[in-house]
């Protein structure tokens, strides 16, 4: 019969026997070994995730039940639903939900592909200049008011343009483009054309703000282009969607280079490689940015050819 084997830390492995053609999780379920099925076996809870570190290739293909909760979390092929996964051969398998807290966990994510997975995205930082100065001379409910009208002008440039809003941070605001899985070129255009929009945005909202508040409003935006981790990350009570990695602190760092080379647009190599000879161009300028082994090169973004 083949051999299902469940390495431990400090202790020998645990060795459980299956009948050809019987799942992973019956198998546990027959030896008494603890396994989290939340949902009974019906391909809904995922509870019983496992990782296949050894003979994926002993296991059955994933049935549409499991396939279908696979792509909507964009699992790797390693993991699999024991519930569903017929043993064919001997396997090596880790459980996934390993105590209470995991189980909480997992049972709180949503079905919509927050589990953490890897995705190519462009990211743009943007924050206003000298808002700090704004703050100290107007009353609070003035900052607020005018934060607001500010977010809701440059938002509309950003959804327009298929940004994902991920984060604001008081006057600063993060952007991921590509999470839908547009091509390498769709994502960095997009960002290139809300960048510009915002520009154009920002205009309308300086119209209202010098007649009212004496004051110009002016933006600084980075952008970056790479491989992201994508996940759902918090407490259960509040989580969100974001993305982590190198590639949101280097669009962070480009976005903050803007105060140096006074200018309002910056993108990395990576960014306009895709598009390179779509974007007009100013400056260039190449620098090791603040916590980066290796030297970027920037570009002052000016306009799209073709607009
Ligand atoms: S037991 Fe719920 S998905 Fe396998």
């Amino acid at each position: 019969m083949p051999k299902i084997i469940y390495p431990q830390e400090d202790e020998p492995s645990i060795v459980l026997q299956q009948q050809m053609g019987g799942t992973i999780l019956q198998a546990s379920l027959c030896m008494g070994l603890t396994h989290y099925h939340a949902c009974d076996g019906q391909a809904r809870c995922t509870t019983c995730r496992v990782r296949v570190i050894a003979g994926l290739e002993n296991l059955s293909p994933r049935n549409e039940a499991e396939q279908k909760i696979a792509t909507v979390k964009n699992w790797s092929p390693e993991v699999r639903l024991a519930c569903q996964t017929q043993i064919l051969g001997d396997v090596t398998l880790r459980r996934l939900v390993s105590d209470d807290e995991d189980f909480d966990l997992v049972c709180s994510e949503s079905l919509a592909g927050g589990s953490g997975y890897e995705r190519n995205v462009a990211v743009m930082f943007c924050d206003i200049a000298n808002f700090t100065d704004f703050t100290t001379k107007h009353l609070p409910y003035d900052v607020i008011h005018l934060l607001n009208r500010y977010y809701k002008e440059i938002g509309q440039g950003i959804l327009q343009h298929h940004g994902y809003i991920d984060k604001y941070m008081g006057d600063g605001i993060m952007v991921v483009f590509g999470l839908e899985q547009e091509s390498a070129a769709e994502n960095c255009r997009n960002a290139i054309l809300a960048s510009l929009e915002m520009g154009e945005r920002i205009k309308v909202l300086n119209k209202y703000s010098s007649k009212h508040f004496f004051h110009d409003f002016q933006m600084r935006i980075g952008l970056h282009y790479g491989t992201v981790i994508v996940g759902e990350i918090g407490h259960p009570s509040k989580r969100q969607l974001t993305v982590l990695g190198d590639v949101v602190n280097i669009a962070s760092r480009i976005e903050n280079e803007n105060k140096s080379l006074k200018t309002t647009i910056l993108a990395s190599q990576e960014l306009l490689a895709p598009i390179k000879n779509e974007v007009r161009c100013g400056k260039q300028h190449t620098t090791q940015l603040r916590g980066q082994q290796r030297q970027h090169t920037l570009y002052e973004v000016l306009a799209l050819n073709s607009r």
